[in-house]
C-alpha cells in the first residue's frame, strides 16, 4: 500500500488525476482505461480541477467512467452521484457519451442492481469471475464505510453479486453499490481521503485491520492499492 500524503486536498486531487493519467498512457494505445467513481462530496474537487487543469491531457475517448455507487434517486436530484459528477466534470468536458455508463438511481433498487451489473460485465473484463476494473476510485466515511457498504452491511463485503442493493443506517437511504469481491480485483484500488473527519477511517486502512469495510478493501485487495490524502487528515490519523 502507498499513502500519499500532501499539504492539501487540492494537491492531493491533482496528484490523484496526474496518476490516472499516468495508468491511462501506460496502456497499449487503443484499450479502453475502465474507471469506476465513487462520490460523495470529496470528490467533487478533484472531478472540478480535472475539468480546469487537465482536461486537454486527458483521452477522454480511451476512458470509460462507471460508478462505485449511486442514492436511489434520479440524477436531477441533489444527492444523485451522477449528478455531482455531471455538473462537476461531464458538463465541462467532451467525453463520448457511450464513455460514461451512469448506474440509473430513479429505477428500482434491486432491478437497477441486476441491470448494471449485467451491462458491467459486458463491458469489463472479468477476473475469478468478478469484473475487474482498471481503477476503483473510493471514499471513506467516517464510520468506516466505503462504496455504500455500512458497518452492519458487511455481507456485500463477500456476496458474489457485483452490484448490490445498500442501505444507509441513519437516513434509510437504498444506495446501488459495488461490492467487496470487486473492489478487491480492482487492478488499481485507489482512495481520495482528505480533511480532518478522515483521521481514523485513513489509520484504519494504513494499518491494514478490518476495522471497518473501508479498511476491509484495502487489507484485502488483491491488487495495488494507493492511498491520496493531505495533511489535515493524516497528521491526525
Ligand atoms: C457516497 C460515496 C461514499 C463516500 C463516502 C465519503 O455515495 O456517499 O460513494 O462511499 O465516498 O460516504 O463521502 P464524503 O466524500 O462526502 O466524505
Amino acid at each position: 500500500m502507498i499513502t500519499r500524503i500532501h499539504n492539501t486536498d487540492a494537491e492531493a486531487a491533482c496528484a490523484l488525476i496526474e496518476r490516472i493519467l499516468q495508468v491511462t498512457n501506460e496502456r497499449p494505445a487503443g484499450q479502453t482505461v475502465n474507471i469506476a467513481l465513487s462520490g460523495g462530496s470529496t470528490p467533487a474537487l478533484m472531478f472540478r480541477l480535472w475539468a480546469e487543469q487537465y482536461d486537454a491531457q486527458t483521452p477522454w475517448d480511451r476512458i470509460r467512467l462507471f460508478w462505485v455507487d449511486e442514492r436511489c434517486v434520479p440524477p436531477t436530484d441533489e444527492e444523485s452521484n451522477y449528478g455531482m459528477t455531471r455538473d462537476n466534470l461531464l458538463n465541462k468536458i467532451n467525453i463520448p457519451k457511450e464513455n460514461v455508463v451512469r448506474i440509473k438511481g430513479e429505477n428500482t433498487p434491486e432491478d437497477e442492481a441486476r441491470r448494471y451489473e449485467t451491462e458491467v460485465r459486458s463491458m469489463v473484463p472479468e477476473e475469478e469471475g468478478f469484473p475487474q476494473f482498471d481503477i476503483v476510485l473510493l471514499g471513506a466515511g467516517d464510520d468506516g464505510h466505503t462504496s455504500s457498504i455500512f458497518p452492519g452491511q458487511e455481507h456485500l463485503l463477500t456476496t458474489d453479486k457485483a452490484y448490490a442493493v445498500g442501505t444507509h443506517p441513519k437516513t434509510g437511504q437504498q444506495r446501488i453499490a459495488l461490492t467487496g469481491m470487486p473492489i478487491i480485483h480492482a487492478r488499481l484500488l485507489i482512495f481520495l481521503l482528505t480533511g480532518k473527519g478522515k483521521a481514523q477511517v485513513l489509520a484504519d486502512i494504513i494499518d491494514q485491520n478490518d476495522a471497518g469495510p473501508a479498511a476491509y478493501v484495502g487489507h484485502h485487495a488483491l491488487h495495488t492499492v494507493e492511498v491520496f490524502t493531505d495533511k489535515a487528515a493524516a497528521e491526525q490519523a
